[in-house]
């Protein structure tokens, strides 16, 4: 039943009912390590000042933006006043925002957002610079910050054709070169299917030395587990693009695909079950076997996860305690082990921690009791270690994915699937990558400012916040 209906609904007659009622082909995306190919505009209000230092070091070269003013407007052929015109199609609109504390400087924002609401090319990007409320004194001031937020989450659900909107709050003290991978991550394709998210960029816990990278792994030791397919696959190549040294891990069931995926990328297996008692002492040993004694972790991303969805009536001990187990307590044994700093393939002393949550834990889902307390459980993790470890250089993220398209939700009902898939501001599901490539940027050694986020790759689904 399920094949037959997705046959007529991808079929040319489906097609065209389906753009009736409004489902229109989602757009594609520009993926990758890849800068927009129309120009920049950079819109730095009143005292504002670090996006031009920022974009500078990211190696772009900004144009003025159009303003939106009574002035500027031509008329269309039905006489009615229409924004300026961008010569050529923008692809992006960066806005610095961090001086505004006033509510008559959001009309700033209007005039130069206006422009690109239908001018941007396809798959650009509108970013906002903001100072984040803890970091502005006055009611005004933090009750202005908040509407900032406001503006970015309406601008992302209004854009067309691909295109995102995030806003980098700026805590006291951050520095240019604490912002430039935020902002290379931000404009490349990289970021495709993050819209919505805010993004708190503090000053870097180690000093961030030299120009972006496109190998900022080169040499170094990640792990990944659950990575003998889906999501934890392409985190494993992505980070191998990267060129880090890869050490892949999953259940010894999986072991022959496991298998693949070490020798393709040039790294070592280990067949292992998270959950077993000394999973962290094998991890830390089997790196100091593989890479030498004084061998350290770069970065540890625990992603292998499971569902057992039952609704809460039916859902017994057993299924309730695995969930939580391989998701989210197995997280935080491997992390004591590895948070030894001296044991031999434990985690380096500025390394990097990241849990893979899920929207289900933002927002709850029917039938997933046990999946959303353990993902939820996960942020909760991330929030609490970076207090636990704030005089450590160790950094702690997450992601949290909406639907992306994986064997794991290849198995949900085709209507389900599909109306998962649209209801979200870039109507589609992500792609593995989508979240491999923000679980790279957040282990990058730049990225040493962001800590304690998790951040959503879901194209700013409807659902939770
Ligand atoms: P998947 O089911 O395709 O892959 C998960 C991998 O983890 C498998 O290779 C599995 O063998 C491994 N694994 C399971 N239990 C393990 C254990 N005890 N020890 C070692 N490895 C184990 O799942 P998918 O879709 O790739 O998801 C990856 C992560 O992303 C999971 O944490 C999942 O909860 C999360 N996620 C996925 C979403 C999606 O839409 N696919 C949405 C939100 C979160």
């Amino acid at each position: 039943m399920t094949g037959l209906l997705e046959g007529i609904l991808t079929s040319p007659v489906g097609r065209k009912v389906a753009a009736k009622a409004g489902l229109a082909e989602p757009p594609r995306l520009r993926r990758g390590r890849v800068l927009p190919a129309g120009p920049v505009a950079l819109a730095s209000l009143p005292g504002g000042g670090i996006a031009a230092e920022v974009l500078d070091a990211v190696g772009v070269s900004p144009v003025e933006p159009l303003l939106d003013l009574p002035g500027n407007r031509t008329d269309d052929e039905k006489g009615r006043p229409q924004p300026p015109r961008y010569e050529t199609r923008p692809g992006a609109l960066v806005i610095d925002a961090t001086g505004v504390r006033e509510i008559a400087q959001l009309e700033l924002l209007r005039q130069v957002l206006r422009p690109v609401m239908k001018g941007l090319e396809k798959s650009g990007r509108v970013i906002i610079l903001a100072t984040e409320a803890d970091a502005v004194d006055g009611l005004e001031a933090k009750a202005v910050a908040q509407g900032i937020d406001g503006i970015m989450r309406t601008v992302g659900k209004e854009l067309r054709g691909g295109s995102t909107a995030n806003l980098v709050l700026l805590a006291e003290g951050v520095q240019a070169s604490d912002l430039v991978s935020t902002m290379s991550f931000l404009l490349e394709g990289r970021s495709a299917f993050v819209s919505g998210q805010v993004w708190r960029v503090a000053p870097a816990k180690t000093p961030v030395e030299g120009a972006a990278s496109d190998k900022p792994f080169a040499d170094r030791v990640v792990v990944v587990t659950g990575a003998a397919r889906g999501i934890g696959a392409a985190i494993a190549r992505t980070f191998h693009r990267d060129g880090a040294k890869l050490v892949v891990v999953d259940i010894p069931a999986a072991g022959e695909s496991l298998a693949q995926v070490a020798n393709e990328l040039k790294g070592s297996a280990l067949q292992l079950d998270i959950t077993a008692p000394d999973a962290g002492a094998r991890i830390a040993d089997h790196v100091a076997r593989v890479h030498g004694p004084e061998a350290r972790i770069w970065a540890m991303v625990h992603n292998a996860g499971i569902t057992r969805d039952k609704m809460l009536a039916n859902l017994d001990e057993k299924v309730w305690a695995s969930v939580l187990d391989v998701n989210l307590a197995a997280e935080m044994r491997i992390n004591e082990v590895l948070l030894d700093h001296d044991r031999p393939g434990a985690l380096a002393e500025d390394g990097r921690i990241v849990g893979i949550a899920s929207t289900s834990g933002w927002a709850g889902n029917k039938g997933q009791t046990n999946y959303a307390a353990s993902k939820a459980g996960v942020m909760g993790l991330v929030w609490a270690m970076r207090d636990e470890l704030a005089d450590s250089r160790v950094t702690t993220n997450g992601v949290a994915p909406g639907f992306i398209e994986t064997e794991m939700t290849g198995k949900i009902p085709y209507v389900q699937r599909e109306v998962f898939r649209r209801t979200n501001s870039l109507s589609q599901g992500g792609q593995p990558v989508d979240v491999a490539e923000t679980i790279a940027y957040l282990c990058d050694p730049a990225s040493s400012g962001v800590d304690g986020q998790v951040i959503r790759v879901c194209g700013q689904n409807l659902i939770g916040r």
